[in-house]
């Protein structure tokens, strides 16, 4: 029996800004501010995932180490103010849905 190769598998996550939540099961290789934005999510994702504008900035929840750790502090430290940077803050444009990322929470907080 053939097998079907390299379908996108899909990770149920779940999302959160302001008052509205939402389980979503997201494909693997995407990225999370994009399904964010295909919600409905309003993020102010102004750089269009370049890691330049700060706006896709949310709360992981287990946190996901970021490969570029500095980078990302220093567009957050930018656009936010020190009280909403978390030690769980991310950039969601630089977060990429894998399998193990099952169950994870991520919160974009509202600016201030
Ligand atoms: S979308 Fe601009 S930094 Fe992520």
């Amino acid at each position: 029996m053939g097998g079907i190769a390299a379908l996108a598998r899909s990770v149920q996550i779940t999302l959160t800004r302001g008052d509205k939540t939402v389980d979503v099961d997201a494909a693997e290789g995407s990225r999370i501010f994009q399904v964010a934005l295909d919600q409905g999510l309003e993020i102010p994702a102004a750089c269009g995932g370049n890691k330049v504008c700060g706006g896709c900035h949310c709360y992981v929840e287990p946190f996901i180490e970021p490969k570029d750790k500095e980078g990302e502090a220093d567009v957050l430290e930018d656009l936010w103010e020190d009280d909403q940077i978390k030690s769980n803050s991310r950039l969601g444009c630089q977060i990429t849905v894998t399998a193990d990322m099952a169950g994870t929470k991520f919160e974009f907080p509202l600016e201030e």
